[in-house]
């Protein structure tokens, strides 16, 4: 038992490697994040690498790989496909976060079983939860029929066995976090097992050519360790968002090497699983009324989807000292920065007023392109004067009050004209901009400083 082990050194947040340990990762700047790790024995081959591993990979010309679009397995959500890149790649190993109790469980239990009927050899590997609990859900989402086989098992050498002897072209791992490898004496959820079992399945998903996906736990505390690690490991990182106050649910592609990044995809959490959102794009106006002082619409850009959203303020005196700025949906500076910009170059005075400030729907925004929305939501507020109803906004707001340009402008437009929106404040165009003649059936109002903004409004 006295195995010679090496030891290393690594940062659980972005999994750099050190020789020696150190208080601060140098790559990722974060304190108190470098782990030691035990490395398995060296000189004795790991239950994964098999002899086929070892032999020398032939030589291939460039131009006779690649990945034949036509061999994609689709998932049977077409959302889900789009963010993909058109389905699922052979061989691909995919990493799904998100918070627990999301619906990672459900969702891929839910692709299982899709992919299962469509004739893919399925295996569920469950580390967290027994037979039973997912034959449960699996009975709730109506697929208990499914051909997906389930094995409940948290060694890694063991599922490596199980799946050597039964070659699925599906395996889900849920969670990753759960397995453990008998080459390491660490606790399950470590850094050390984390990364060894990946590696593990990873070489086999790459040898047989299975499709691989591995859920993973976010944890802020780092108690587990966060499945960050194994971004560089997988060829695709999709993250699983929502609020549990709303029953939509976003999937986004943060890193794919199969198709774009910054893809989404909205679902909607219901009694038997996730389904699609059809109408994306008006999908958080639906519970919009008539058009109330305070709130702005603006279109927002996610992945390649144009998001319509209802951004919402709340001017109020103050009846403190200090003034309270609160925002949801988007950063609290850069309400702050934005509020400062009305004051010097839009002419209102919000010193003595508390500004608060939401995005409908429980949606966070981090393009500048709503800067515009907001500033008119916070005006509408400020003055108690509703907006036109069919009045939209798109534009970046500089420090100087000017109004500056952002991308995807037509694709905006098209959107806004296509849903029945009849007039939009945009940023000045250049000479040469063709979605400022084209218009898509709206009047185009061009906006070149705040200050000016008041006057186009009411
Ligand atoms: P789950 O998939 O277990 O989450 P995760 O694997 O990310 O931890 O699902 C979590 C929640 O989803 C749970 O609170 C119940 C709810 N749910 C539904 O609303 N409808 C459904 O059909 C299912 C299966 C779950
Ligand atoms: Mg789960």
């Amino acid at each position: 038992m006295n195995r010679k082990s090496k030891t290393a050194y690594v940062c659980t947040e972005c999994g750099q490697d050190y020789a020696k340990w150190r208080g601060k990762c140098s790559n990722c700047g974060l304190w108190d994040t470098v782990h030691e790790i035990r490395l398995p024995a060296s000189g004795r081959a790991s239950a994964a690498s098999s002899a086929a591993a070892r032999a020398p990979a032939a030589l291939r010309r460039l131009a006779e790989c690649g990945v034949d679009d036509a061999q994609r397995l689709p998932s049977g959500l077409g959302e889900i496909d789009r963010v993909l890149g058109g389905g699922f790649v052979r061989g691909a190993c995919i990493l799904l976060g998100g918070d627990p109790g999301i619906g990672k469980s459900t969702l891929l239990l839910q692709l299982a079983a899709y992919v299962g009927d469509a004739g893919t050899h399925v295996l569920y590997v469950s580390g967290e939860e027994s037979a039973e609990q997912v034959a449960m859900r699996a009975r709730r989402l109506h697929v208990e029929h499914a051909g997906v086989e389930l094995l409940t098992e948290t060694s890694v050498e063991a599922v490596v066995r199980m799946l050597g002897e039964q070659q699925p072209g599906f395996v889900i791992v849920d969670s990753i976090q759960t397995l453990f490898t008998e080459e390491l004496q660490s606790a399950p959820g470590s850094v050390a097992q984390l990364r060894e079992s990946a590696a593990i399945l990873l070489r086999f998903a790459k040898e047989s050519g299975a499709i691989m996906v591995f859920i993973g736990h976010v944890t802020k505390e780092g108690a587990i360790a966060g499945p960050r690690l194994l971004e560089h490991m997988v060829d695709t990182v999709l993250y699983f968002e929502g609020d549990a106050s709303y029953q939509y649910r976003v999937l986004r592609a943060v890193k794919n090497r199969f198709g774009p990044a910054g893809e989404l995809a909205l679902l909607s959490m219901s009694d038997d699983g996730l389904r699609e959102i059809a109408n994306a794009s008006e999908f958080f106006l639906m519970n919009r009324h008539s058009p109330q002082a305070g709130t702005a619409i603006a279109p927002v850009l996610e992945g390649s989807r144009i998001l319509t959203v209802e951004l919402q303020a709340l001017v109020n005196k103050s009846h403190f000292g200090m003034p309270q700025r609160v925002a949801a949906g988007i950063n609290q500076r850069k309400l702050a920065l934005l509020l400062a910009v009305l004051e010097r170059h839009g002419g209102i005075v919000l010193g003595d007023f508390d500004v608060f400030f939401n995005i409908a729907g429980g949606l966070t925004v981090v393009e500048p392109a709503i800067d515009l929305g907001t500033a008119a939501a916070i005006l509408s507020s400020f003055r108690n004067l509703p907006l036109r109803g069919d009045l939209a906004h798109i534009g970046e707001l500089g420090l100087g009050g000017e109004i500056r340009p952002v991308n995807a402008m037509a694709g905006r437009l098209r959107e806004l004209g296509r849903m029945g929106f009849k007039e939009c404040i945009v940023p000045p165009p250049s000479r040469k901009a063709d979605w400022f003649s084209e218009a898509y059936g709206m009047k185009l109002l061009p906006c070149a400083k705040v200050g000016g903004l008041q006057e186009l409004l009411f």
